[in-house]
């Protein structure tokens, strides 16, 4: 099948690819003319594992283009791929996704299946077909088909999805779900259709759960580090419950990223214009926004002043596994070191670049190759993402490199006892003190 998938972030590269992959002719469509040009000869720009080698087997299927007409004009298949940010008062900020609908309107030359795999508010798979209609000759149906890969992962999560969610008002749209999806219910994978209006609520609604689970083990940390317990075990022992399961339970500086800040406030806004005020979500977002302070005030309990400080940050990015840095804690948690007149040296395998573009400004920040070359003479070391790299790191790495051995781990990832001649402060875990 011919498809035209529009605005090649995360969501729409990877797709564009798998679609190739999967033999159908795709056009891929961006209005960034240098992603494009990159694109075109085929270098990935986005870092995924797997993604470069698979985009240098199918680019010949791909057609990229910046170019609208070119891309809409001669399909009947598109695909909407454009971010969702957050804009005003929480709402999802639909700029580009109206570009995109007007984009279509515009060209479309027949009518046309428009599969929606933005994060949209409930009622907007209804709202694009009358927008639509309004604006072109032609009929549209649409079809609400929520992503659900992870950055990091993106490439395996589309390939071995844990479950497919797609929202259909037409039997036509049921029958080309099914004939895209074949090679999916062949393989068992779960497809669960179900209407526009609650495939749309079920992203928001998947997205809102997993980081209320974040915020509520976080609550549990900061309780274990007063009652002297250790959050690991204790979820640990949580997630043995198969009610429970264990994903979503690791405890740490909280959850960034593009998503889950922006989902939560996205369902608060939907829920909130429904008079349906949604106070879980509200506590799960306050819970993250103090977290960063919650973290800082160990450090800042540790050492008085931080003036002069040599620091060691290790970890840029949101998480391990990507080069995004949207709503990285270590933003906000450089900038108080900044404002204490504390010296950075930071590190991260993939989001130097990126971080580096968005901190230009800040003159106390010198960044480094290597995770050792950051803890060389160090003050104390800060752990903000659990890279590989990172978890190798072992207690004779610390002592043997840093001014002090103080570490301060924002994502739980050394066992206690394996730090012992490190002083280690974690999260909801009792901290280590050399004897
Ligand atoms: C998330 C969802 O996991 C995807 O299913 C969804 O498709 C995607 O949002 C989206 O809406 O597009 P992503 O933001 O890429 O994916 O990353 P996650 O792995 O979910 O992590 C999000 C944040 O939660 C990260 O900052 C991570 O460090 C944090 N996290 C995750 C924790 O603090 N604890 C955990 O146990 C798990």
């Amino acid at each position: 099948m011919n498809f035209t998938v529009i605005g090649l972030g995360y969501v729409g590269l990877v797709n564009a690819v798998i679609l190739a992959v999967y033999r159908h002719d795709v056009i891929a469509y961006d209005t960034n003319k240098e992603k494009i040009a990159l694109l075109k000869q085929g270098v990935a720009t986005i870092e995924e594992p797997h993604l470069q080698e698979l985009l240098s087997q199918v680019k010949d299927d791909i057609r990229f283009t910046s170019n609208a007409s070119d891309a809409i004009r001669t399909n009947g298949y598109i695909v909407i791929c454009v971010d969702t940010p957050a804009g005003k008062n929480g709402a999802p900020d639909m700029s580009h996704f109206y570009a995109a609908l007007d984009a279509i309107a515009e060209n479309a030359s027949m009518d046309t299946m428009v599969v929606i795999r933005s994060t949209v508010p409930v009622g907007t798979n209804a709202a694009t077909k009358v927008y639509l209609e309004s604006k072109s000759p032609h009929k549209f149906d649409i079809i609400s088909a929520p992503e659900f890969l992870s950055q990091g992962r993106a490439i395996y999560d589309v390939l071995n999805p844990a479950r497919i969610v797609v929202g259909v008002r037409s039997e036509k749209a049921r029958e080309l779900t099914k004939r895209v999806l074949h090679g999916y219910i062949e393989r068992k994978f779960k497809l669960f259709i179900t209407t526009p209006e609650n495939a749309e609520l079920i992203k928001y609604a998947s997205n809102g759960f997993l980081a209320t689970k974040i915020s509520y083990v976080n609550t549990l940390a900061r309780l274990c580090d007063l009652v002297g317990g250790d959050i690991d075990d204790v979820a640990k022992g949580m997630a043995l419950d198969p009610r429970i399961g264990p994903d979503f339970l690791k405890a740490g500086v909280g959850y960034g990223g593009s998503c889950f800040p922006k989902d939560t406030s996205g369902l608060c806004w939907i829920s909130g214009s429904n008079s349906v005020p949604m106070k879980i979500i509200k506590a799960a977002m306050e819970v993250n926004e103090s977290q960063i302070a919650y973290f800082l005030g160990k450090i800042y309990r540790r050492f008085r002043s931080l003036s002069g400080l040599k620091v060691a940050v290790l970890g840029l990015a949101y998480k391990a596994g990507t080069e995004d840095v949207r709503n990285s804690p270590a933003f906000p948690i450089i900038k108080a070191l900044h404002e204490r007149n504390a010296y950075v040296i930071a590190y991260d395998p993939l989001a130097i670049d990126n971080f580096h573009d968005v901190m230009a400004r800040f003159t106390k920040i010198r960044y480094v190759d290597y995770p050792k070359d950051a803890l060389k003479d160090a003050d104390f070391a800060i752990i903000l993402t659990d890279a590989e790299e990172f978890r190798k790191l072992t207690a004779k790495d610390f002592i043997g490199a840093m001014h002090s051995p103080v570490v301060f781990d924002g994502r739980n990832i050394y066992d206690l006892k394996d730090m012992q001649g490190v002083e280690y402060y974690s999260i909801g875990r009792p901290s280590v003190k050399p004897s």
